[in-house]
Order: structure tokens, then sequence, then C-alpha cells
């Protein structure tokens, strides 16, 4: 049985989004998530999900613990769902290619520290942009600068809020993350 660490920051829509899929297609993956916010909506919803969550602080992601807990349970991808901290180097480094990340962007735009979430959408927005999207990449020791894997843009002339450019990126996030996720855990698959 293929293995997926999340790491996730936030309320987890993304996470949830990704295990309704392969639940769907009677995929069966074990998954664990990491979370660094003691209160943040992703706890509810692993509850609901029956999926264990362990919540690591940024100082105990330096910790050999951190590192013997993912060690241990030696996943075949570790995703970042909205995932706010730099990703620890040292997992970087024994994971290599195998850590992806979701950025609600067009890659080398609008990334890097403090870009996330609204205030991506806002800066879109502000900059008058006809078009925005998703970058899917592989982790590395820069923020927003691995290799990418997948961008879908989508049409946002006219568009008048940075709530409604959310609403769009969202849904491409929903529809494109687990296909990707699937592509790299079984790559032989061709009716993927
Ligand atoms: C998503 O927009 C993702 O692109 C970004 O953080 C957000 C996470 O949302 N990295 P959710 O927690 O999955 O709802």
């Amino acid at each position: 049985m293929k293995k997926i660490l999340f790491f996730a920051s936030g309320s987890g829509s993304n996470v949830e989004n990704i295990i309704n899929y392969f639940q769907k297609k009677s995929i069966t993956i074990d998954y664990k998530v990491i979370c660094n916010k003691a209160e943040a909506g992703i706890y509810d919803r692993c509850e609901r999900l029956e999926i264990p969550i362990h919540h690591f602080s940024k100082q105990e992601m330096e910790t050999l613990a951190f590192e013997q807990y993912i060690v241990d349970f030696a996943p075949d991808l570790i995703v970042l769902a909205g995932f706010l901290l730099k990703f620890p180097e040292k997992i970087i480094k024994k994971f290599p290619e195998k850590i992806i990340n979701i950025h609600p962007a067009l890659l080398p735009k609008y990334g890097g520290k403090g870009m996330y979430g609204m205030h991506v959408h806002r800066a879109v927005l502000e900059n008058k942009e006809s078009k925005t999207g998703i970058t899917i990449h592989f982790v590395n020791e820069n923020y927003d600068e691995g290799k990418i894997i997948l961008q879908k843009d989508t049409n946002i002339e006219g568009i008048l809020s940075a709530e409604e450019i959310a609403q769009k990126v969202h849904a491409l996030e929903y529809h494109y993350f687990p296909i990707v996720i699937e592509q790299l855990l079984f790559p032989d698959n061709s009716n993927v």
C-alpha cells in the first residue's frame, strides 16, 4: 500500500479532496498528516476522516524525533497542501523528488516568502492580471522554486474580487492535485 504524508497549516480542504479522490477510485492509501499550527481547521477534518494527525511546532521540526517520525512512516510521497513554513532542509535531502507543493498562482510570479493564500490573490487582482492559476512543483531549499510538475491557468478578466479568484484557483487545485499525486504514485498506470 502506498503512503502519503501530508503537511498542512490551515483548513485542509485539499487534503480532504485528495482522500476523497482515491476513495472514489477504491485505491487504498495509508495517510498521515503533520500540522504545525495548534488550532488549524484540519484537526476536525482529520477526526471526521479518521486520519492520524500529529502536531509538530516549528521548533520541534528541527528535532531528531521529527525526522524519525517521517523515516519510520517511510512515505512514498510527501504532499504540502497549504503548509506555510519553510520545509526542513534535512528532510528535503532525505526524500529527493518525493516532496511536492501546490502554489495558488503561476510561478515564478507571486511566489516566495509571504506569498500565500489571499495575499497571492489580492496581488494578482491589484496587478490586473488577465489570468492566474496553479503550480504543482517539487520542493527544494528555496520557497516555490523547485522543478515544476504541472501548471494550469484560468482566465480572470473582468473578475472584481480576490475571493472570486480564490474560488477559481481552488477549483483547479481540486481537479489537478489528486491527478498529479496519482501519476507520481502510480507512474505505470496508463489509465490515470
Ligand atoms: C491552497 O490554496 C494551496 O494552494 C495553498 O494553500 C491553500 C490550502 O488550502 N498552498 P486548504 O487548507 O487545502 O483549504
